[in-house]
C-alpha cells in the first residue's frame, strides 16, 4: 500500500471480525514496531503479543471493555484475534544514559528534558499502527487503570510499564467514537511555521 494511503486509512477500530491474522502479517507488524527509533538506541520498548482466547478475555476485562460493550452491543478488546501490549522501561533509559558515551562532561547523567521512555514507546505504537493498516488490518488503542493486575497476569517485570493495549484484527462495522466530533485540527493550528 502507498504510504499516504496507510496514513489516511488509519483510524482506531473498536469492532473486529473473529478471523485470525495470518502469521506472516503478524511477524511483519511486530518487526515494524521493533524498528521504531529510541533515544541513545536504548530500545527500552517491548511488546507482549497475545492470541490465547482465555487470556484475551482476561485482558479485555482488565481494560474495562464491558463498559464499552454497553455502548457498542459487542465486546471490543477481547474479540480481536491479537492483542499487543506496548511496554517501556524507564530503567533501561537510566542505565543507558549512565554509560560513558552518554554521560555529561562532568560525569553526571543528563537532566531528562522529557521522559524519553514515553516518547519511544509512542514511536513504537505508531509504527505498529501503520504496519497494521499496511497489512489490510485495523487496530485500536486503550489504556487501563489496572496496570499492576495487567503486569501480574502477563508476568511483566517490575521495571517494565505496560502503556496500553492494542487490539488487532480484520475491521467490522464499528460505532464511531464521540471524540471524533472534535474534528481534526486545521494545519495552521497544528504546525507553526518558523515560530509559534
Ligand atoms: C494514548 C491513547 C489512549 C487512547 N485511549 C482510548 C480508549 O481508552 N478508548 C478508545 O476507544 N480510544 C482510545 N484512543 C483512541 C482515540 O480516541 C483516537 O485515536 C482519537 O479519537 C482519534 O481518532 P482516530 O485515531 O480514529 O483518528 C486512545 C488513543 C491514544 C493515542
Amino acid at each position: 500500500m502507498e504510504f499516504e494511503d496507510v496514513v489516511r486509512k488509519r483510524r482506531m477500530m473498536r469492532h473486529f471480525k473473529p478471523d485470525p491474522i495470518p502469521e506472516d502479517s503478524l511477524d511483519r507488524i511486530i518487526d515494524a514496531a521493533r524498528r521504531a527509533p529510541s533515544a541513545g538506541n536504548t530500545q527500552g520498548q517491548s511488546l507482549v503479543v497475545i492470541t490465547d482466547p482465555e487470556m484475551r478475555k482476561t485482558i479485555g476485562e482488565i481494560c474495562g471493555e464491558r463498559e464499552y460493550a454497553g455502548r457498542f452491543k459487542h465486546n471490543w478488546v477481547s474479540e480481536a484475534p491479537v492483542q499487543v501490549i506496548a511496554c517501556t522501561s524507564e530503567k533501561a533509559y537510566r542505565d543507558r544514559y549512565s554509560e560513558p558515551d552518554k554521560l555529561q562532561d562532568d560525569g553526571s547523567v543528563i537532566e531528562w528534558p522529557v521522559p524519553y521512555w514515553h516518547i519511544d514507546v509512542g514511536c513504537t505504537v505508531m509504527a505498529l499502527l501503520y504496519a497494521v493498516v499496511n497489512e489490510g488490518l485495523a487496530a485500536g488503542f486503550t489504556g487501563t487503570q489496572r496496570l499492576q493486575e495487567l503486569k501480574d497476569v502477563l508476568g511483566i517485570p517490575d521495571e517494565v510499564t505496560p502503556v496500553g493495549i492494542i487490539p488487532i484484527g480484520y475491521p467490522d462495522q464499528d460505532v464511531k467514537s464521540p471524540s471524533l466530533k472534535r474534528g481534526r485540527k486545521p494545519l495552521d493550528e497544528f504546525a507553526h511555521r518558523e515560530r509559534w
